[in-house]
């Protein structure tokens, strides 16, 4: 079956979808994206990620490239025609094509790209035996609730954190408090049994399954608290975990060169992502 890839109102054959080299996507990092993950062929948590999408467009002044309705039908359709039961799609919206120069054209056109990918969530190790998360600075700018496509900062952490064997990398700020992953929040459950997960400020992303993982707490009766959080205290931790649409929640149970707690996955980890897989297949609502 030939995979497709929409850009700017056409669906091409993926290996011939190209855009502008004038993009300012390409040529400023000047767009936002968006990973929604499929799951059974639903799109889990849809509308969170189209109104984060929004708002990242419009923290940008980039106008939204279709409404809505018709991002939802494009998704839909592209799912439909690459067959994806379980994977994620990608959207990506640029400010368009214009001749560099920093400051905004007057004019643009924003692009729209849209890809898809198959992931067999089952069938990942990283679900029951945990993952290494290493520790480095948080090198990047100080509007990270934005989800732009500029991520050379991250890229740099994860590929250190795949030289070091490690799954993800904990960026830490200034103060030796851990931000969040390269490409995930990062969530601990304290010395004192309550889990807790960075608040929302624009030195994070606010992440969709953040969000969820937190109701699902509500709704289950779990104690958290949405605070900051010290690499010593991650390492004293009873567990630890990310969370993103392509990691689920997924443990962690080595930072740096410590185990976390005995090293192996922990109990309220597993749970949330017994609960957080329900939810993606539609087994259990939230808010
Ligand atoms: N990344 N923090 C960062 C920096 C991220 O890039 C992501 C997601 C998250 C988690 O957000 P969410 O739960 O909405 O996926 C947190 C996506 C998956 C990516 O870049 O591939």
């Amino acid at each position: 079956m030939p995979r497709y890839a929409y850009v700017n109102g056409r669906y091409l054959p993926h290996r011939d979808a190209t855009v502008h080299i004038e993009d300012r996507g390409y040529q400023f990092g000047d767009g936002v994206y968006e990973v929604v993950t499929v799951a059974g062929g639903r799109l889990v948590d849809e509308s969170p990620h189209l109104d984060r999408l929004e708002r990242s467009l419009s923290e940008l002044s980039i106008p939204m490239p279709l409404s809505r309705r018709a991002l939802e039908l494009v998704s839909h359709e592209l799912i439909r025609r690459n067959g994806v039961s379980n994977g994620i799609v990608y959207m990506q919206v640029t400010r368009g094509v214009a001749p560099r120069d920093h400051k905004y054209p007057a004019h643009a056109v924003p692009s729209l790209v849209m890809t898809t990918r198959r992931i067999d969530f089952d069938a990942q190790p990283k679900f029951t035996d945990g993952v290494s998360v290493i520790t480095i600075p948080d090198l990047r700018w100080a509007r990270r609730d934005i989800k732009t496509i500029a991520l050379l900062p991250n890229c740099m952490g994860k590929q250190q954190a795949y030289e070091a064997g490690a799954y993800e990398a904990w960026q830490v700020d200034g103060d030796g408090m851990v931000t969040e992953g390269t490409s995930s929040n990062a969530w601990i459950v304290t010395a004192g049994g309550r889990l807790a997960t960075r608040h929302l400020s624009s030195d994070i992303l606010h992440g969709i399954t953040r969000r969820t993982v937190l109701a699902i707490a509500v709704e289950e009766g779990v104690p958290f608290e949405e605070r900051a959080f010290s690499v010593d205290e991650a390492m004293h931790a009873r567990e630890a975990f990310v969370t993103s649409a392509t990691s689920f929640v997924t443990p962690v149970v080595r930072i740096d060169d410590t185990p976390v707690a005995d090293g192996r996955p922990g109990p309220l980890s597993r749970r949330l992502l017994a609960w957080y897989r329900d939810y993606a297949a539609g087994l259990r609502e939230t808010t």
